[in-house]
């Protein structure tokens, strides 16, 4: 309530946040986590919690009156449809140059995202966070973090033949054909559950296709792992539909200001609360735009001057290709993908072989790329418009369109095929417009110390995908679990 005092607020219900509830409860301290979107735990009208991929509806979007679906046409048709405004589960956040998808409520991206589970190779861990041991990471941060996570693997036999893994399979026979190396990659979707989906025994979930606007049985998000085991120490309280928007100094303590949000965003109270110290856990975007405002508007003047720097877009970038009438990708895709192809050594780009869970024959084969994109933007404050801009273009995407490039290009030409022209637009090959993986804005051991300590403010911290440099080289949340599984282990020990 207003005028509440709390040892610890914790903005944002994500990974970072997660993970920092959980080890500060376990040590004995009382957390209050703030989420700005829904708790997702009620039916809606169809019985479900969360809208197939196929058939959004209000539940889909974060405050859009049209959805904004990141494959925009099929065949030519634009596939976007006007949806009530509401405070649903994907946020599809426009800045000028990149869309910014992200996930929204308790268990952040964890709702929305495809579950693949990642840990980079260890030859290029200098280049995703150099100022981090290795050793300790390897030894220690990523198995905790995998095991708490759930990560499980699919099995090889099973792959080989069930029906929903048809497309993944065409794709490793093109890689294999043009001599790419081809991996499984672990995941954390129950695969026993969907072996059970796939037999007909259980209630079909991402053999349905769910995926985007959440998923109703077979993957474990954070709501099931690690803040279950927060919520069970008796000392997490997490309150959803509260969004953050000031921390200043209070004397010895931080002072917090809150929206209270309807179903609708619409503001319904603003509350003050003070806290001793808070960790921003709003992920790279929530908590890079914060920061930078805050920063900017005398709020926290003492931030220093790496705030809002170091973001980057993962390289991400998507293309579908169009098969030949004999390599059918199957009308059955299980919306959860196992498999990679990995060129990142020799041409900077690591290729997941994504579903197109449409129900019918599209003999397409849909990737997302991420490539070694050099390229980092800037988070300003502009006054006049009272915003937060980013300063990336789309322009900047060319080098992960001729990274991704290395593997298509030569695939095409082995198979004698061609690239898809209708899935993002009338002709338009390139998936450039977008980033399901935002990195970066709070740069670790530079914004903050190189443990997440913000510098000029004891007892504030970055938690989250802020601290990463831009690019993981694979799919990132398991290094941003990792990463504050390390960070939050050294602030229990020396700060509390
Ligand atoms: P995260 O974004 O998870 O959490 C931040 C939370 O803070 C959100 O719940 C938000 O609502 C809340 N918040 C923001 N501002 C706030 C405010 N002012 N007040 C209160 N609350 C606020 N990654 C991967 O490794 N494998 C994959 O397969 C995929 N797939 C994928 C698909 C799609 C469609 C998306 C959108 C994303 C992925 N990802 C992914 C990316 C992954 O989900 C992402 O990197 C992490 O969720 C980021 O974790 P964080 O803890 O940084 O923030």
């Amino acid at each position: 309530g207003d005028g509440a005092h709390v040892p610890v607020l914790v903005i944002g219900t994500g990974y970072g946040g997660s993970v920092t509830a959980l080890r500060l409860a376990q040590a004995g301290v009382d957390v209050h986590m703030l989420e700005m979107g829904q708790a997702w735990e009620t039916p809606g009208s169809d019985g479900k919690i969360f809208p197939n991929t196929r058939t959004p509806d209000y539940r889909s979007y974060w405050l859009r009156t049209r959805t904004k679906q990141p494959l925009s046409n099929f065949l030519g048709f634009p596939l976007d449809k006007d949806v009530p405004r509401h405070a649903g589960i994907l946020d599809a956040e426009e800045f000028a140059g990149i869309t910014v998808y992200q996930g929204r409520g308790i268990g952040g991206g964890s709702l929305v995202n495809g579950g693949m589970a990642v840990t980079p190779r260890r030859e290029h861990f200098g280049s995703v966070l150099p100022s981090v041991n290795p050793a300790e990471m390897y030894d220690v941060y990523y198995p905790r973090a995998n095991a708490e996570l759930g990560v499980n693997h699919v099995d090889p036999a099973w792959w080989e033949t069930v029906d929903c893994y048809q497309y993944a399979r065409v794709g490793r026979k093109h890689a294999q054909r043009s001599n790419f190396a081809f991996t499984l990659v672990p995941n954390v979707y129950d695969m026993n559950y969907m072996k059970q989906e796939a037999a007909g025994t259980a209630t079909k979930s991402a053999v349905d296709g769910e995926i985007l606007y959440g998923n109703n049985h077979g993957k474990k998000s954070l709501p099931k792992t690690y803040l279950a085991r927060a919520r069970a120490t008796g000392r997490v309280r997490i309150t959803p539909l509260h969004r953050v928007t000031s921390v200043t100094r209070a004397g010895t303590r931080y002072a917090i200001v809150v929206e209270q949000l309807d179903t609708s965003g619409n503001v319904t109270a603003t509350k003050t609360v003070t806290a001793d110290r808070v960790f921003f856990a709003a992920g790279s975007v929530g908590t890079s735009k914060l920061l930078t405002k805050l920063k900017a508007t005398g709020a926290l003047p003492n931030l220093n001057g790496e705030i809002g720097k170091g973001w980057g877009d993962n390289g991400n970038v998507m293309c579908g290709r169009a098969n030949h009438l004999w390599d059918p990708t199957g009308t059955v895709q299980t919306s959860i993908p196992t498999a990679g192809i990995d060129n990142w050594a020799a041409g900077g780009a690591f290729a997941e072989v994504a579903p197109l869970p449409t129900g019918i024959e599209t003999w397409a084969s849909f990737y997302l790329s991420i490539t070694k994109n050099p390229n980092r933007a800037q988070f300003t404050w502009n006054a006049a418009a009272n915003r937060v801009d980013l300063s990336w273009q789309t322009a900047w995407k060319q080098p992960s369109i001729t990274m991704a490039k290395t593997i298509f290009d030569k695939i095409n030409s082995k198979e004698g095929t061609i690239y898809r022209t209708d899935l993002f637009g009338a002709y338009k090959i390139w998936g450039d417009h977008l980033t399901y993986h935002p990195l970066g804005g709070a740069v670790l051991n530079k914004a903050t110390d190189n443990h997440g300590r913000l510098h000029g403010y004891p007892g504030l911290y970055v938690v989250d995908g802020a601290l990463i440099p831009g690019n993981t080289t694979v799919n990132p949340f398991v290094t941003i679990t990792a990463l504050a599984e390390r960070n939050i282990e050294r602030i229990i020990a020396e700060d509390l």
